[in-house]
């Protein structure tokens, strides 16, 4: 199929790889000819339970008998329903519905100036952000977002952002000026390269957002839904977050997000001041619901922390033998491999070896393989990276 921005019907949005994928079924996708892969991207963070799975899949076609779209101007069972599991396994009391990542962050942001503006009387409105994060493609989100290259030749940017250096504790000095209203962050920030919060760090964070009274958010986008090991990642940072954003795993590949907040956050919403058409439509939310259901009723989340303890081991392993690795850091199964500017070299020759991979910037191989993946896929990755590594040691 053409990428060629000549022939092809679609705008120049990504640069894609030359694979035409039409088939996946668990860890594993198919390409037009039949050539099958190790998916360890999962769909970037998203396909969790790996490729079209059964109990999603099955959820989703008795769903598309019955009802696909009535608006939110109705009740709708499932959307409730996977409201209130979502409520009973975090530390939420409420949850608004959108159709992905930056629709849920935009949520969480007008919540966040909602909460400061009508429910305290301020005139608050900056959510302070970080750099190096990534919290979407809308204009608010990009605004959040801490990197230029995502925010070039699209200014001005919507106003009230301010960035603080990730990980860095004397610049918490600065995190409260008399205008801030929230706090938006990842606990292992995915796309500006796969870079864990230290612990110390963030619960600093929290005691301010506490003191001061100021909304701690927390991006859950790509870490939520088992990925790090724990259903979200804030678990492991023992901190509560006063409203967290969900999408990419949330629908197994269904396209649905989500903001989940404490009651006391929830309430700067009332009827007419958010919404969305689509948001908790029927498909969406059975999609969400099959896979919820799923993760808390299994031991996925568990077993894929076990996995990603091996992963990293055995990353390790091949960082103390190959000068390649500079770095191999990540929560769970969201591994990231530090290799400078050599990342889509990696991933380029790992195709070669029917495995997909990702970059997260020039100098980071992310490792994303669906929560369900077993020791041997794990292994098949490694035994490529070693050839890879041992044919080419100066690539
Ligand atoms: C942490 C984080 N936030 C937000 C987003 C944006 O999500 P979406 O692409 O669904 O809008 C992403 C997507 O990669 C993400 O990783």
């Amino acid at each position: 199929m053409s990428t060629n921005l000549q022939t092809s019907p679609l705008m120049s949005t990504y640069s894609r790889f030359p694979v035409t994928i039409v088939k996946g079924k668990g860890s594993f996708v198919w390409d037009e000819t039949g050539k099958q892969y190790l998916d360890f991207t999962s769909g970037i963070a998203t396909c969790n339970l790996g490729h079209v799975p059964d109990v999603v899949k099955a959820k989703l076609e008795e769903q598309l008998q019955s009802l696909w779209h009535c608006s939110n101007l109705y009740h709708i069972p499932v959307q409730e329903q996977l409201a209130q599991l979502l409520v009973d396994y975090s530390f939420g009391d409420h949850v608004f519905f959108c159709n992905s990542g930056a629709e849920a962050n935009e949520a969480a942001i007008k919540l966040a100036r909602r909460y400061a503006q009508k429910v305290k009387g301020t005139d608050k409105y900056e959510v302070v952000t970080f750099t190096h994060s990534f919290h979407g493609r809308t204009l608010a989100t990009i605004s959040a977002t801490g990197q230029g290259k995502i925010q070039a030749g699209f200014f001005p940017l919507v106003p009230g952002f301010r960035y603080l250096p990730f990980n860095d504790a004397e610049a918490l000095a600065d995190l409260v000026s008399e205008k801030t209203c929230a706090v938006l962050l990842e606990l292992v920030q995915g796309e500006g390269g796969v870079v864990p919060a230290d612990p110390a760090w963030i619960s600093k964070i929290a005691d301010l957002c506490r003191k001061h009274d100021i909304l701690l958010m927390i991006d859950e986008i790509q870490t939520g839904m088992g990925r790090t090991g724990s259903l979200f990642a804030y678990e492991q940072y023992g901190i509560e977050p006063d409203v967290m954003s969900l999408a990419k795993g949330l629908g197994s590949g269904f396209p649905i997000g989500a903001i989940i907040a404490n009651e006391k956050a929830a309430k700067a919403f009332d009827p007419g001041s958010h919404g969305s058409t689509f948001g908790g439509n029927p498909l969406a939310t059975s999609a969400g619901l099959a896979t919820m259901e799923y993760l808390v009723s299994s031991n996925t989340v568990q077993e894929a922390s076990l996995l990603g303890t091996y992963l990293e081991l055995k990353l390790n392993a091949l960082k103390d033998t190959f000068q390649q690795i500079d770095e191999v850091r990540g929560k769970g199964l969201l591994q990231g491999i530090v290799a400078v500017e050599k990342a889509a070299k990696i991933i380029e020759k790992a195709r070669e070896h029917n495995i997909l991979l990702l970059t997260a910037g020039p100098d980071v191989v992310r490792i994303l393989p669906p929560l369900t993946t077993s020791k041997q896929e794990i292994d098949q990755l490694i035994d490529a990276l070693q050839m890879i590594f041992t044919s080419s040691l100066d690539f």
